[in-house]
């Protein structure tokens, strides 16, 4: 009876945890919070999730509150974005492949006669014994494999580690049906962000699908430290870190009314040319002159206001050759110093441009000093970095790229792992 009043409970718990996924419409933070929701619900140690990407699973989140002690970033391990196949040979993949939960309490102590094995090479590589792993599918509404979820090492309350019983098997399950709901959402609205920004780079061969998503990952981790630095309030941080990716991957969107031939034009664009190209801002600004959501807020902010400069000189608001942009685009807040003809276009400079335009402006310009464009080939790391550090304080934010050097080791591996042609796998 008591048994039975505790896995009511535990549901209950499993039904809350999942519904707190609701709200998450970023893929990386809903598998973050899934995973320490998941764990936090049978007390184990680690955990891992998968994603479905080409046909087979890709490591996309880990955890594990042993090597983390041990200072060991998950972030830093070198299977992260590793592949798996969906067959029956490991237990991620018979678990995939046959759509269903598999409990192994002992992995030193598998049955040879069963399909499935555990490979050590993680365990080998970490130093760490992943001994009691559950592995559960997590399936969209319509039958479809999102990825699988696996939990690794429960542990008793002086911190050993315990089997998994039957109840934590129906409980997770439970949980991984509803987060799976939530996950997929996240999913589809992923895939439309990026299939917008597809659109867009039919017009300008170099705006790719991986610019897109590099600039996001950059400028989310440029937030994220820089937020923290600056105390801002977790609830704050959190919304932000939420909707900034996203909103992120459409900086450019304005592109695709700009003229293919500008564009793809080779060497220097004359005046008239120039003040086309820029217009970006405002045509991608248009789209978004009525918004309606916070997210829709976050992106104008960060279309109209990416090219600006911190000294003043950037775009829209340093060339006065450009459309008129109206207020209710281009903000109200006109310091006296600036208070210019309604008619032309106010500069903004420092402080006046919104912070998701100075961290998008970093963002973008290291995207596209270290990689290749029509025009040039791409700079090597340390050449790109020089550069972007003598604009401190001219194109940039000083505090901004104060930021940008603190965490230049996690902004280089971003750049590594969303490499233009295997992003576009993602949508094909
Ligand atoms: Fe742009």
């Amino acid at each position: 009876m008591l048994i039975t009043h505790n896995h009511q409970l535990m549901r209950a718990e499993a039904g809350k945890a999942a519904a707190n996924l609701n709200g998450l419409v970023d893929v990386g933070l809903l598998l973050e919070k899934l995973l320490t929701n998941a764990r936090r619900l049978v007390r184990a140690e680690a955990g891992t999730v998968y994603l479905v990407e080409n046909g087979q699973l890709r490591f996309v989140t880990s955890q594990n509150d042993y090597l983390q002690r041990l200072i060991i970033s998950c972030q830093e391990l070198p299977f992260l974005g590793s592949n798996v196949q969906i067959d029956r040979s490991t237990l991620a993949g018979y678990c995939a492949f046959e759509k269903t939960a598999l409990t192994v309490n002992d992995t030193n102590d598998i049955d040879p006669n069963l399909p499935y094995q555990h490979s050590k090479f993680i365990d080998n590589f970490s130093n760490y014994d992943c001994r009691t792993i559950m592995s559960m599918p997590l399936i969209s509404m319509n039958g479809d494999l999102l990825g699988v979820l696996q939990i690794i090492n429960p542990l008793d309350e002086g911190g050993r580690i315990i089997d998994f019983v039957k109840e934590d098997e129906e409980v997770l399950s439970f949980f991984a049906a509803n987060a799976a709901m939530a996950m997929e959402k996240a999913l589809m609205l992923r895939r439309m962000t990026l299939l917008s920004v597809r659109l867009v780079s039919g017009n300008d061969p170099s705006e790719t699908t991986g610019h897109a998503l590099r600039v996001s990952r950059l400028s989310t981790e440029l937030y994220s430290h820089w937020s923290l630095k600056n105390k801002l309030p977790e609830s704050e941080r959190e919304y932000i870190l939420n909707i900034l990716p996203l909103a992120a991957m459409l900086h450019d969107v304005g592109l695709r009314y700009i003229p293919r031939e500008i564009m793809v034009k080779p060497g220097r664009l004359e005046p008239a040319e120039r003040t086309l190209m820029e217009s970006h801002v405002v045509a991608g600004a248009r789209l978004f002159s009525k918004p309606k959501t916070s997210l829709d807020r976050l992106i104008l902010s960060i279309i109209i206001d990416h090219h600006e400069r911190w000294d003043g000189r950037g775009y829209p608001g340093g060339n006065q050759e450009m459309p008129v942009i109206p207020d209710v685009i281009y903000g109200t807040i006109a310091p006296p110093s600036q208070a210019v003809s309604p008619l032309r276009n106010r500069g903004k400079k420092g402080e006046e441009i919104s912070i998701y335009g100075r961290i998008l402006a970093v963002a973008d310009v290291y995207d596209a000093l270290s990689s290749p464009r029509l025009y040039k080939e791409s700079f090597d790391e340390s050449l790109a970095v020089q550069i972007m550090e003598q604009e401190s304080g001219h194109h940039f934010d000083p505090q901004v790229i104060d930021s940008f050097m603190a965490i230049r080791p996690q902004l280089k591996k971003i750049r590594l792992n969303y490499p233009d042609n295997e992003i576009f796998s993602e949508l094909d």
